[in-house]
C-alpha cells in the first residue's frame, strides 16, 4: 500500500513543515488538491504553490486536478513537478489527449472518478492509465465521511484490471483513516490518501505509520 497524505488538511501556514511530517512519517507520496472555484465550489492551492513544495521535498507530488478544462493548465503542472496527476472524468472532453500529454510530461497519467460515476466508463482507456483514482467523499473538502457505496465499486474495478492482465494502480481518496483503512486495502486499493486522518491527528507521523499498519498486508 502506498499511503498518500493530503496537505488540504494540514497547518497551511506552514506547509514546509508539512512536507517534513510526510517524510518522518514514510508517506510513498503528497497528495496535492487543486480545486477552482468551478468544477468544485472550493478553491486550494495552485501552481506557484507546487512549484515551491516540489522543490522542499524529495517525495513525489500527486495532483489531483478538482478542475473544468484541465487541459488548460496541465503542462504548467507538469513543469512545477507533478509527478503524479489525475484529471477527473467527469471534466475532460478530450480524455485521451490528456493521459498523453501527462505521459509526455514524464508523470504518472490517472483519471479520477466521482463517487456517482460508475467504473465502467473507464473500458476504452483503462489500459492508458497508470492509476484510477475513486473518490470516496464528493470532492471540494476535506473531512467528509466515506461513503461506504465505493468499496463495491473498487471491487468491480479490481475485477478489471485483473481480467485483463494489467499494472494500473487503485488509488482512494476520502475519508479513509484508521477505522476503515483494511476494509478499503481489502478491497483492492493500492494507494490510500488521507488528509484529516493525518493531519488531525496529534501526532502526523504516527498516524502514518499507525494507517500502515492496519493496512492488509497483502496491497502492494
Ligand atoms: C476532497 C479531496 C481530498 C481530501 C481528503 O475533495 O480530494 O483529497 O483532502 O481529505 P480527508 O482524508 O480528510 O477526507
Ligand atoms: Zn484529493
Amino acid at each position: 500500500m502506498k499511503l498518500a497524505p493530503s496537505i488540504l488538511a494540514a497547518d497551511l501556514t506552514n506547509l514546509a513543515g508539512a512536507m517534513d511530517l510526510c517524510e518522518a512519517g514514510g508517506a510513498d507520496l503528497v497528495h496535492f488538491d487543486v480545486m477552482d472555484g468551478h468544477f468544485v465550489p472550493n478553491l486550494t492551492f495552485g501552481i506557484p504553490v507546487l512549484e515551491a513544495l516540489s522543490k522542499r521535498t524529495a517525495l513525489p507530488i500527486d495532483v489531483h486536478l478538482m478542475v473544468s478544462q484541465p487541459e488548460r493548465l496541465l503542462d504548467a503542472y507538469l513543469k512545477a513537478g507533478a509527478s503524479w496527476i489525475s484529471v477527473h472524468w467527469e471534466a475532460a472532453t478530450h480524455l485521451d489527449r490528456l493521459l498523453e500529454q501527462i505521459r509526455a510530461g514524464g508523470a504518472q497519467a490517472g483519471v479520477a472518478l466521482n463517487p456517482a460515476t460508475p467504473v465502467d466508463v473507464l473500458v476504452d482507456c483503462l489500459h492508458r492509465l497508470d492509476f484510477v483514482l475513486l473518490m470516496s467523499v464528493n470532492p471540494g473538502f476535506g473531512g467528509q465521511a466515506f461513503l461506504p457505496h465505493v468499496l463495491d465499486k473498487t471491487r468491480r474495478l479490481r475485477q478489471m484490471i485483473e481480467q485483463r492482465k494489467l499494472h494500473v494502480k487503485i488509488e482512494m481518496d476520502g475519508g479513509v483513516g484508521l477505522g476503515n483503512i483494511h476494509q478499503v486495502t481489502a478491497a483492492g486499493v493500492d494507494v490510500c490518501v488521507a488528509g484529516s486522518a493525518v493531519f488531525r491527528h496529534q501526532d502526523p507521523a504516527a498516524a502514518m505509520r499507525q494507517l500502515r499498519r492496519l493496512s492488509t498486508a497483502d496491497a502492494s
